[in-house]
């Protein structure tokens, strides 16, 4: 990857995806430094987020860097009425690259069209989440040993939930086998479906959370129904606790399995899943300092080994 921005993680061949898993391990054991002493990075919150934003931050941070924006719009001119396009050309006057999360899909591929500075997508409305895909990747290769044939359970919502669907454009590359387990209202979109159709991709969807598809897992992805994309609260309240995944549900799953969640859960993960060992969000979490460090020096055209 050279000097340029991660809108989508379909903007990404199988290569640069592992090149970046590797600056990511890189980053593991080598987080704090001076790569970006003299840079400044704005990040650009339009939605909520805790993990994202800090994270990003963090990397900055970790790496000499120095951090402007705002994790509020409302404190912001685009309260005033500023547009997305005029924001983002006053912001490029200050930063050299701009993350930023935005509720609108596109809003980051429009963000490339009006600035020369790089900008790093946190998410965008119900589309993608790429960064928090390269966390998955990182975690999910850190666990299972590789990439390569995993059988992947996604479970929740499906449909409005932006990482899956960046996950499942990702693993594309990595000859998997997916469970979507969904109500019918959150199933996958079907474009996925019939890309892992042209693909050749095995997939199996359901509406029950078995014990079979659970206990044929490497990894189950668990997503939060995500309450901010439903225009009728009544039907949010109807969905919300089909699935929580509980410990005993565990109990005659692979020694190996490992349990995502892009956090923050709601109902999703009973806490008494939390003390056991193939529990992952957590750690799968820190793993977004080092994979966000890996985006930001790629994006730069830093090479952190040189
Ligand atoms: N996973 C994730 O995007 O979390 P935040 O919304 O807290 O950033």
């Amino acid at each position: 990857m050279d000097t340029h921005s991660l809108v989508a993680i379909d903007d990404l061949n199988r290569h640069e995806i592992l090149d970046l898993l590797d600056r990511a391990s890189y980053f593991e054991k080598n987080p704090n430094s001076h790569l970006l002493d003299g840079k400044v990075v704005a990040t650009l919150f339009f939605e909520p987020s805790t993990r994202t934003r800090l994270s990003f931050e963090t990397a900055v941070n970790r790496l000499g860097g120095r951090v402007i924006g705002f994790s509020d719009a409302s404190t912001s001119s685009t309260s005033k009425g500023e547009t997305l396009k005029d924001t983002i050309k006053m912001v490029s006057n200050y930063a050299d690259l701009i993350v930023m999360r935005h509720f609108l899909e596109g809003a980051a591929r429009y963000a490339t069209e009006v600035t020369q500075v790089p900008i790093v997508n946190a998410g965008d409305g119900a589309n993608q989440h790429p960064s928090q895909t390269l966390l998955d990747l990182y975690s999910i290769r850190k666990t299972q040993g590789r990439l390569e044939g995993l059988t992947i359970t996604m479970v929740g919502d499906l449909k409005y939930g932006r990482t899956v669907h960046s996950l499942v454009m990702a693993m594309r590359h990595f000859k998997p086998v997916f469970n979507f387990v969904s109500s019918r209202e959150l199933a996958m979109p079907q474009e996925y479906l019939d890309l892992c159709d042209e693909l050749g991709i095995e997939y199996h969807v359901y509406t029950d959370f078995s014990p079979e598809v659970i206990n044929s897992s490497d990894i189950l992805y668990m997503t939060r129904v995500q309450r901010e994309r439903f225009s009728d609260i009544m039907e949010y309240e109807r969905v919300k606790d089909l699935y929580t995944l509980r410990n005993d549900m565990l109990a005659d799953s692979k020694p190996t399995l490992r349990i995502l969640h892009p956090l923050p859960r709601v109902n999703e993960i009973n806490i008494d899943v939390d003390d056991n060992p193939k529990a992952y969000y957590f750690e799968q979490a820190h793993n977004g300092l080092f994979a966000r460090q890996a985006i930001i020096t790629a994006c730069l055209g830093i090479n952190p080994e040189k």
